[in-house]
């Protein structure tokens, strides 16, 4: 039919199932029959023959899978990308596939050694578009789709592959003439399956059943409107019929066993790029990195951000920095599918301290219409500190917090940019939307610190309880830092503080001055008062450990005598409460602020039940925080959390490692989790500053 496409095989003569290196080779090591793979081959390439020209590559001894040569590089024009093997067992190939593409002609890249990427295998051009597909998440690296891009000077889309069985992207993924697509879409991530739905059009997109998919449908040959496949059922050769591709079937059952079939069994040597002028909606853009981008993985979070969100890049410029202290700079090209793809990766990307390139455009303002309400494209912002560019100017924004947008208004002394929550936007103000011009600082120097080993118990992450220990001498002396400079540490804490025997440890925190504000819910009062009132917890004797006779009316008696005296400061004020965390806090002009909740009995008269009064009451109480720990309180810590900006460490003790990590994975190096029982902790915390000032012994 057409005499241009060329394709490169390469006989059976030493194929073998010798190693086991994807599922399908395990359980048949030396189970396939040579002569059968001979003669399957040979009716493969009869087939083929017929449609394109074939090329032979001669095949070595020792380098069974030499037969797949998809895996032998990536070819478009009169470039080919050499595949670097992932797996040992083939990387004795490379030299040969190498001396055949410089025998033809071609100009051979290579990647650097420990780079892997496997070919065409793993990178698939679009029928229809100008675009490469390449595959990531098994044999191939996604740093080497950056190479890919700049060799070929190709737009390359990174689909990450997900199920063991399809780990080349051509076992589940074959784009067709016309810009077809037949795909198997559980082998993908949800977002690779988004971008892929976002490039090709739903008429044009073919998904196979898993029937299909396990007898390789999507690893056929296809030239023009011929389709070449091991095997395919009723249903999709209808459906491929339907659109006008011919099936022809042609059994490859040995190859199966080493996980290929028919187009693991060729490699396109006649690969074109087509420079058509192409009406489309690509975006990009360039963005600047800077700091410690290796050592911090920021480069790799934000290369992840960028395929993750449906977008793809290439790497135009890195400078690593020559000594181990030194910063490095990166300067990337962004490309997404569209605007609406390209906004949400820009924000992202911003929020890990990345630059848009424009660097003359100013932040784009829409004035508040709707007290209240802010336009849908607003930025919302982070816990880093930002900056906004105005006229030319970057001006810093204030009261940093996440989950805010940011009000700018034009005062006589000029611009301010504030973080305000939504519901606080006034009238006359303007909020900052999309995401030019705007810039977050990350202190990629602490990061760079919290990467050595001998500072990284005090980075961010999740201690175990071995660790405990070493984490409390950390905490205890920094405790004692900040009283003595007369900062400020702010507690949040759960009832569980209480029901541990934590109490006595935090009453003597706030006696010695170590506490300047205690937030908390309804819970934390009542038990607290409870056990000063009856000595129980809950009910719960905190002497003996056992229930008490009538001890479930305990917390609501505890309740009704708060509420009798009108508030917990006239509680202590009337000699009623005598002890305790709240007692303390009245005492020492510690200042609390008790959140309610939907479960909250009584309540307390001193709990805050408008909650966005309490929001705004805790935010009070955090403003200038050098330290906030945060004692068992999924809840209340999560809230803090929301409203605290980088900058101030946050310690979170918790029992459930899923409260820490959630705590402690802001990206920020200054919170820590520990894994602990929290009454544990305090005692440790509070023996460990007794050391630190000689008294021994708790009081
Ligand atoms: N046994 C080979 C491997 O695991 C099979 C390669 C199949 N090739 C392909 N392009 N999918 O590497």
């Amino acid at each position: 039919m057409t005499d241009t496409v060329r394709i490169l095989m390469c006989a059976p003569h030493h194929y073998e199932v010798d190693y086991a290196i994807n599922p399908w080779m395990e359980g048949n090591i030396h189970r396939s029959s040579r002569d059968l793979a001979e003669a399957e081959w040979n009716q493969l390439y009869q087939v083929l023959k017929t449609y394109a020209q074939i090329e032979l590559v001669e095949p070595q001894p020792g380098w069974p899978d030499m037969v797949f040569t998809a895996n032998a590089g990536l070819i478009l024009g009169d470039t080919v990308v050499l595949s670097r093997f992932f797996h040992p067992e083939r990387q004795g190939e490379e030299p040969y596939f190498q001396q055949w593409f410089e025998a033809q002609g071609y100009k051979v890249h290579l990647l650097p050694k420990s780079l892997p990427f496997e070919g065409a295998g793993d990178a698939l051009m679009d029928r229809g578009g100008q675009w490469l597909w390449a595959g990531y998440g098994f044999r191939s690296e996604l740093d080497s789709h950056a190479y890919l891009a700049d060799w070929l000077d190709v737009e390359v889309l990174s689909l990450r592959l997900v199920d063991r069985r399809f780990y080349h992207l051509d076992t589940c993924f074959c784009p067709l003439t016309d810009g077809y697509l037949l795909y198997y879409p559980p082998a993908f991530d949800t977002y690779s399956n988004r971008l892929i739905e976002l490039r090709v059009p739903a008429e044009k997109r073919i998904a196979i059943a898993e029937a299909d998919a396990v007898t390789f449908a999507c690893n056929s040959v296809n030239i023009d409107r011929v389709v070449v496949v091991n095997k395919a059922s009723d249903s999709l050769k209808k459906s491929l019929s339907e659109r006008g591709f011919s099936v022809i079937e042609t059994p490859l059952t040995e190859f199966l066993k080493a996980g290929g079939a028919a187009k693991c069994l060729t490699l396109k040597v006649t690969e074109t790029h087509h420079q058509s002028p192409q009406l489309s909606t690509i975006q990009s853009r360039v963005i600047q990195l800077e700091g410690h981008l290796l050592d911090s993985g920021l480069v790799n979070r934000v290369l992840d951000t960028i395929v993750s969100g449906g977008g793809s890049f290439q790497v135009l410029n890195f400078n690593l920095g020559a000594q181990r202290l030194d910063t490095s700079a990166a300067e990337v090209k962004v490309s997404a599918p569209d605007g609406v793809v390209m906004a949400d990766i820009m924000g992202q990307l911003i929020d890990l301290g990345a630059v848009s390139g424009e660097v003359s455009s100013d932040a784009k303002l829409a004035a508040v219409t709707q007290a209240g309400v802010a336009e849908d494209d607003f930025y919302a912002t982070t816990i880093y500190p930002t900056e906004i560019s105005v006229a030319g100017q970057w001006i810093e924004v204030q009261a940093q917090r996440m989950d805010g947008a940011i009000a700018v208004t034009h005062t006589p002394t000029g611009t301010v940019a504030r973080c305000k929550l939504l519901r606080d936007l006034q009238v006359g103000e303007s909020v900052v939307i999309g995401s030019e011009g705007i810039r977050t600082k990350r202190n990629t120097t602490t990061l760079k610190k919290a990467a050595t080993e001998e500072f990284s118990f005090m980075g961010a992450g999740v201690s175990s309880e071995r660790r405990v220990e070493l984490v409390v001498e950390q905490i205890a002396w920094e405790l004692r830092q900040i009283r003595d400079r007369g900062g400020k540490v702010v507690v949040v804490a759960g009832p569980v503080v209480i029901h541990t025997g934590g109490s006595k440890h935090l009453n003597q925190l706030i006696r010695e001055g170590y506490v300047h504000a205690l937030l908390g819910g309804n819970a934390i009062a009542v038990h607290d008062i409870e056990q000063s009132l009856m000595g129980t917890s809950l009910g719960v004797d905190m002497q003996r450990g056992v229930s008490v006779h009538g001890g479930h009316r305990h917390h609501l008696k505890a309740i009704n005598t708060i509420r009798r005296c009108g508030s917990i400061a006239n509680a202590v004020e009337q000699g009623v409460l005598r002890s305790g965390v709240m007692y303390e806090c009245v005492k020492h002009n510690v200042p609390f602020s008790l959140a309610g909740s939907i479960r909250d009995d009584g309540p307390l008269p001193d709990t805050q039940m408008n909650l966005v009064e309490a929001q705004a009451e805790y935010a009070r109480l955090i403003e200038g925080a050098d330290l906030i720990l945060m004692l068992s309180s999924m809840l209340h810590s999560i809230g803090v959390g929301n409203m605290t900006p980088a900058g101030v460490k946050m310690v979170c003790i918790d029992i459930n490692p899923a409260v820490v990590t959630k705590l402690s994975d802001r990206g920020s190096i200054e919170s820590i989790g520990v894994v602990t029982d929290v009454g544990l902790f305090l005692s440790l915390l509070v023996q460990q500053l007794n050391k630190l000032t000689g008294t021994y012994g708790v009081s």
